[in-house]
């Protein structure tokens, strides 16, 4: 079924209608680029159109035009822009996108920018029922709970006889519950001719693209209806309200995908995961997980919880443990967590360690290497097997310029370390706890950068007299003395 679906004979085009205004969302975002499960329901739209492998693919914009056309050119280069200058109604929608067509012989699909859930398999779907039924028009209907606002389809035997608008409507059928989807099929001279008879003669003063069914019946045209069972299909987004349960639903959809490949999610409520992400069996998702961008984690990885991956890429076996991470790379094994913040740039090696309240940035930590605890490593490159001590801090930034710092293999850096780049330490070095290290260690030298230890006796007695602290001291030294006495 699926190899006769890929090999299915192209439609001549689709028309995406994406020129409406959008009020209801009362955003300065034109409607269409707002996201559906990480990407822009534009995106969406089109990544559905290219299912049927159309032989030209026209987005309809209006509103906006600016930025979704800038938005097509760069998701989507292979799409014809039409504008439509006015919104005079669907109709006028698919007269501009036909004029920017000009010759189309053969089949026209129309769908809509603000139905982010229509999948690419109902549109062939729509078109094989179109061509088995040898119709003018094919309307994709569907019943839904409430069909307040939708278009009604009004059938007669086995076609569909018109539409009829919520505004143009008659109360018995308003009582219609399958509804018009606003997706369709056309055969090319059918709507050509429907689109040139549309006139304005309606409540709303627009021109209806559902009347050009009317156009075909009157022609001997047969219209039919693919009723989708899965209206959420269908469903559209016209406000912020709609655009949260698209989003609940599609993602609800693309966990159950997951699931169904073998990846366990503990609490699917509260656990994201946007469409471009790609997860392996046995991947586990802890609560309050969000993966997003184009974030791909490998076989036995654990995420979570609290954890959001953003364009990242995690290694067989990794765990992510409450922490945040962009533009990074975990290779497999490594463990990053909790409470981590890996800025792009970081790209953790095998079996590595990123540890509790560590900051990285552009830093490349090799194989086995462990940062585990308090520490800002930005623009560093790090060896194999390097240990960085508690509270290290890479100094990278002079107020003018970002410089590098590199640590060789097996070196260790002792706490409250400060790597003032650009420096570099050999491999096999040591760094001196509380050092301050700006200028070169070479291999198997100790650095140490710090005040030589002067201890300065009877200070507490002189100068905290009658403290509880020079209570504590006569007392130790008290005790102290008794032994050295007892020892003679
Ligand atoms: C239309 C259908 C209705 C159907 C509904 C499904 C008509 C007359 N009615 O309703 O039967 O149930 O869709 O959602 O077609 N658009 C333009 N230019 C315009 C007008 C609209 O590009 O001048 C675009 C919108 O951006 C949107 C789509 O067309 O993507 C549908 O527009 P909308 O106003 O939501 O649909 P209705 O006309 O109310
Ligand atoms: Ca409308």
């Amino acid at each position: 079924m699926s190899d006769d679906r890929s090999v299915m004979t192209p439609v001549a085009a689709v028309v995406v209608m994406a020129a409406g205004a959008g009020t209801r969302m009362k955003s300065a975002v034109p409607k269409v680029l707002h996201k559906v499960a990480g990407k822009s329901m534009i995106s969406l739209a089109v990544d559905a159109a290219d299912a049927l492998t159309p032989d030209r693919l026209v987005v309809v914009v209006g509103h906006g035009r600016e930025q979704v056309s800038s938005h097509l050119a760069d998701i989507a280069p292979h799409v014809v822009v039409a504008v439509q200058e006015q919104q005079l109604g669907t109709g006028d929608a698919v007269r501009a996108g036909l004029a920017a067509l000009g010759e189309v012989d053969g089949e026209v699909v129309v769908t809509s920018g603000d139905v982010p859930l229509l999948a690419g398999e109902t549109l062939i779907a729509l078109v094989e029922a179109h061509r088995r039924d040898g119709n003018a028009v094919t309307v994709l209907t569907a019943t839904v709970p409430d069909p307040t606002g939708y278009g009604r389809i009004i059938r007669s035997a086995d076609q569909v006889d018109r539409i009829v608008e919520q505004a143009d409507a008659a109360p018995d059928e308003l009582q219609i519950g399958e509804i018009n989807s606003g997706i369709y099929t056309f055969d090319a001279a059918a709507l050509r001719a429907g689109i040139a008879s549309l006139t304005t003669g309606n409540a709303q003063g627009e021109f209806y693209l559902t009347d050009v069914i009317t156009h075909a019946r009157s022609q001997g045209g047969r219209v039919g209806a693919w009723l989708l069972s899965d209206h959420l299909q269908t469903e559209g987004v016209n406000d912020r309200i709609q655009l949260a349960e698209r989003n609940a639903e599609a993602n609800r959809r693309i966990l159950r995908h997951w699931m169904a490949e073998g990846v366990t999610v503990i609490d699917p409520a509260t656990t994201w995961v946007h469409a471009e992400v790609d997860l392996a069996t046995d991947v586990t998702l802890l609560p309050g997980t969000s993966l997003e961008g184009a974030t791909s984690v490998a076989t036995g990885a654990t995420i979570g919880p609290d954890t959001t991956l953003i364009d990242v890429e995690v290694g067989e076996g990794a765990t992510v443990t409450r922490s945040h991470a962009e533009l990074a790379t975990i290779a497999a094994g490594a463990t990053v967590g909790p409470f981590s913040y890996l800025r792009p740039g970081t790209e953790l090696g095998a079996a590595g360690k990123i540890g509790a309240f560590v900051e990285t940035k552009k830093a490349v930590i090799g194989a086995g290497t462990k940062v585990p605890h308090l520490t800002y490593c930005g623009d560093a490159i790090l060896g194999e097997g390097v240990n960085i001590g508690a509270g290290t801090i890479f100094a990278n930034y002079d107020g003018v310029t970002k410089s590098t710092t590199v640590v060789g293999d097996n070196s260790f850096v002792g706490s409250d370390s400060v790597l003032v780049a650009p420096v570099e330490i050999a491999p096999g070095a040591y760094v001196a706890a509380g050092s301050t290290i700006t200028s070169a260690v070479g291999p198997g030298e100790l650095a140490v950068a710090r005040g030589q230890q002067r201890n300065i006796a009877g200070w507490v007695a002189r100068k905290r007299p009658g403290s509880k602290s020079e209570a504590s001291a006569r007392q130790a030294m008290a005790e102290r003395d008794a032994v050295q006495e007892d020892d003679k």
